[in-house]
């Protein structure tokens, strides 16, 4: 009933951001592999420079280590933009096809999540139209616009590299917050530019609540702007444990704190609770 419903509303897109730090890849991650165990085709885009979504999904770092980022990618830029990636201020074609990318570059993860790498994305304020540029960002808008699956992107800062047109097909932008003041100036802010590029939901998640008090720091937060809180994710060393064996929490302690608080998210965002 669920996957009947995200098929007719032709996939459901979800953006992931946050402060640096706050668990934005231990979220996306652990969910994506939480939509994939529901059934669903799951894409998981890494839009982070210091990409690391791979572990989280279960891939060993000699396999994620292989995988080149689409920004990297030098001989697929000049395939798509008919000039070579350092060509800054050249003239280069801006109409390609990028729906055979996914097929060709998203790797197979052991969680069932297919990832795509997008390595470095200039915000559209940032002016950058380089070659690299304009391809990631036209693969952005197909995967977000045009796929039919569940998409989670991992998105570092915010959505402002979207582009107007871009960010209003993402469903969900799930803002996750640590109880800092400075995590929750970053949503603040990061709510401002969605709410201005037209991202349809803007939800929050809290992350590594210790206590009552930071529980009441971040209510306390939603409540004052206005945010939409679906889920409080404790701080559970079982995270930690999890990554530094380099398996993800999802394997190693799937009934973990973290994980079952990830997993009300899910059901949250997939609707799974009025079924
Ligand atoms: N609920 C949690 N409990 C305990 N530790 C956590 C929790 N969530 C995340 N962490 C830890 O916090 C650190 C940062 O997490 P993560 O890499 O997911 O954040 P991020 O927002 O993606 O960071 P970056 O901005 O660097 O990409 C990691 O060491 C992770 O293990
Ligand atoms: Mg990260």
């Amino acid at each position: 009933m669920v996957t009947e419903a995200i098929e007719a509303m032709r996939g459901l897109k979800i953006a992931v951001v946050g402060k640096g730090g706050v668990g934005k890849t231990t979220i996306a991650g652990t969910l994506a592999c939480l939509l994939s165990r529901r059934g669903f085709k799951v894409l998981a885009v890494d839009a982070d420079p210091n990409a690391n979504l791979a572990y989280t999904l279960g891939l060993k770092a000699e396999e994620a280590d292989k995988i080149i980022p689409i920004s990297e990618n030098w001989s697929l830029i000049e395939e798509k933009t008919g000039v070579s990636p350092e060509s800054y201020g050249g003239v280069f074609r801006l109409s390609f096809t990028v729906d055979d990318i996914i097929a060709r570059y998203a790797v197979k993860t052991p969680c069932g999540v297919n990832l795509l790498v997008m390595g470095v994305v200039r915000s559209a304020a940032q002016g950058c139209m380089c070659p690299a540029n304009a391809l990631i960002r036209s693969l952005l808008r197909h995967i977000l616009v045009r796929m039919d699956e569940v998409v989670v992107a991992d998105m570092e800062a915010g959505t402002e590299h979207l582009g107007r047109g871009t960010a209003k097909h993402v469903d969900y932008m799930l803002v996750i917050v640590e109880p800092t003041l400075k995590s929750l100036k970053t949503a603040q802010h990061i709510r401002e530019l969605a709410l201005d590029l037209g991202v349809k939901t803007i939800l929050l998640v809290g992350n590594k609540v210790m206590d009552k008090r930071d529980e009441v720091v971040i209510r306390g937060f939603v409540e004052k702007n206005d945010f939409q809180l679906i889920g409080m994710v404790p701080y559970d060393p079982e995270v930690k444990e999890a990554e530094l064996t380099g398996t993800p929490i999802i394997f190693k302690s799937p009934s973990s704190r973290a994980v079952c608080a990830i997993e009300e998210v899910c059901n949250h965002l997939i609707g799974s609770e009025k079924t």
